[in-house]
């Protein structure tokens, strides 16, 4: 059996359809979900979908071993990073290498870095007339964006998209993705 523990700090869309994908799969168990946000929309999924959760605040993620301690008694096989916004302190990456992946809203190198995130990501490819976006799929260093890729999808982005069409399209290919590419490299480990 692999265990997987997904972060999430927002909406949760993709952490639902990680769960609904995997839903019916005998050898892997989503063991839970961690948020830095309280009143994440994340959480009422979980609630609904009888998922555990559990939500820190940023003393506890970067000034204690409290979230460290938790995954280290969970034991996951895989992080996955599904809209989660702070930066991974450096003691849970070198607890769990190459163990923790991430997804971003774009296609990386571009559009990285602290502050891209979400809509700002969509709306600087709007800015700068690009004619394509997409996902990229990725470990997690201890660098916003700059781990190895495992995975891109591309989308094309029209001249008249608005950030919210192009943001449709990327979560889109997000939903088509991501649970395959986490099912890959669980039959990896
Ligand atoms: C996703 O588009 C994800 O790529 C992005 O946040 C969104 C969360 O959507 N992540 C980042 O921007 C990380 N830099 P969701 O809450 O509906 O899954």
């Amino acid at each position: 059996m692999k265990k997987i523990v997904l972060f999430a700090s927002g909406s949760g869309s993709n952490v639902e359809n990680i769960i609904q994908y995997f839903h019916d799969k005998p050898n892997v168990t989503i063991a839970g979900v961690l948020s830095n946000k309280r009143d994440a929309k994340v959480l009422d999924r979980c609630n609904r979908l009888k998922i555990s959760s559990l939500c820190f605040n940023r003393t506890a993620f970067y000034n204690t071993e409290c979230v460290l301690n938790v995954l280290k008694s969970v034991k996951p096989d895989l992080i996955v990073l599904a809209g989660f916004l702070w930066k991974i302190p450096s003691n849970l990456i070198e607890s769990f290498p190459n163990q923790i992946i991430n997804i971003h809203p774009a296609l990386l190198p571009k559009y990285g870095g602290k502050g891209m995130y979400g809509n700002h990501v969509h709306q600087a490819v709007k800015d700068n007339y690009d004619s394509e976006t997409g996902i990229t799929i990725h470990y997690v260093n201890e660098n916003y964006d700059e781990g190895a890729i495992i995975h891109q999808a591309k989308t094309e982005v029209l001249p008249g998209d608005t950030v919210s069409e192009i943001a449709g399209k990327v979560h889109a290919l997000e939903h088509e993705y991501f649970p395959k590419v986490i099912e890959q490299l669980l039959k990896q480990l």
